[in-house]
């Protein structure tokens, strides 16, 4: 595996290859790899594509002082666990190297996309990401990038970026990886203790209840109050929200509608740490 923390360099080499006809295929992290990273790399390499994973932690995007500062590194673990997956290049670039010395986020409004749930827990968070994956984008110069279905919402936010933006690059969404027990794989989840970690569990199970009363045709608004009651039984839960939304739009619904995409989606502080998890009705 070729690692790179030049733009420069990373760039060179990359147009290289597809002057070579291979197609590029790109998957942004940032690191604390667990098989939910992976699988997005499985899918581009199952893309024939030269897969090009990048590791940084952007400051930007972090609202909160702690989370950013906790925020796992592994490096040399994640290096280990690329170079088994199969990934041929990791870039790897310092803030100097992506911002220079203006380390700031460009404001951005997709109205729903960026103002609701997680936009509006987190403000200026969605600035943060758009930046950091415009400029990796630039970098990159992908034919297609890996995104994680884990994240709706980043998801959605990024398909308009690439609609406005990037019209030649194709976005695939990878189904979020889960634990047996049906957490959903985050790097935030080392944060938990045992206890918490089995706590945290009661995320996917309180979503996958609404979804499954959703498809029984029973009321959605009745199951989204008696699976959040049943999350605040729990005092080290603090929910933030558990909704079901238009996929597309990040608007909240009421009632399911055939022809058109929904989710369940979730945020909850599980003690210190805020989790996120959603299911698309249609999976
Ligand atoms: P990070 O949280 O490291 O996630 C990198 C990618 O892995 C994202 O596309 C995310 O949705 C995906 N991912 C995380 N957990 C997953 C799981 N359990 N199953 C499948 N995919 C999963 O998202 C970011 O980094 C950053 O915001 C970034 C896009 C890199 C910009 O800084």
């Amino acid at each position: 595996m070729f690692v790179f923390k030049s733009i420069a360099q990373l760039s060179a080499h990359l147009e290289q290859r597809k002057s070579e006809g291979q197609e590029i295929g790109f998957v942004p992290t940032m690191g604390a790899l667990h098989q939910g990273h992976l699988s997005l790399i499985q899918q581009s390499l199952a893309h024939q594509c030269y897969t090009v994973c990048s590791i940084y932690v952007n400051p930007t995007q972090f609202n909160n002082a702690q989370d950013f500062e906790k925020y796992p590194i592994t490096i040399e673990e994640d290096v280990k666990k690329l170079v088994s997956s199969g990934c041929h290049v990791l870039f790897l670039p310092s803030t100097d190297e992506m911002y220079g010395t203006e380390v700031s986020a460009t404001k951005s409004d997709y109205g729903s996309l960026t103002n609701n749930y997680e936009g509006a827990l987190r403000p200026g968070h969605f600035d943060g990401v758009i930046t950091i994956v415009a400029k990796l984008f630039q970098a990159v110069n992908p034919d297609k990038v890996f995104f994680g279905q884990k994240d709706l919402q980043q998801c959605m936010v990024v398909n308009r970026l690439i609609n406005e933006q990037f019209p030649t690059i194709t976005m695939q969404l990878i189904p979020t990886v889960r634990e047996a027990s049906g957490l959903a794989m985050s790097s935030r989840n080392v944060r938990l203790t045992d206890e918490q970690r089995e706590l945290a569990v009661l995320l996917s199970k309180a979503i996958f209840y609404v979804k499954d009363e959703a498809l029984k045709g029973n009321s959605i608004k009745q199951a989204l109050v008696e699976a959040a009651a049943g999350l605040q039984l729990h005092k080290e839960f603090k929910l933030e929200y558990l909704d079901l939304v238009h996929m597309d739009t990040m608007e909240h619904a009421e009632h399911v509608e055939e022809g058109k995409r929904y989710a369940v989606v979730i945020a909850c502080w599980c003690a210190e740490v805020r989790l996120i998890d959603n299911v698309l009705l249609t999976e």
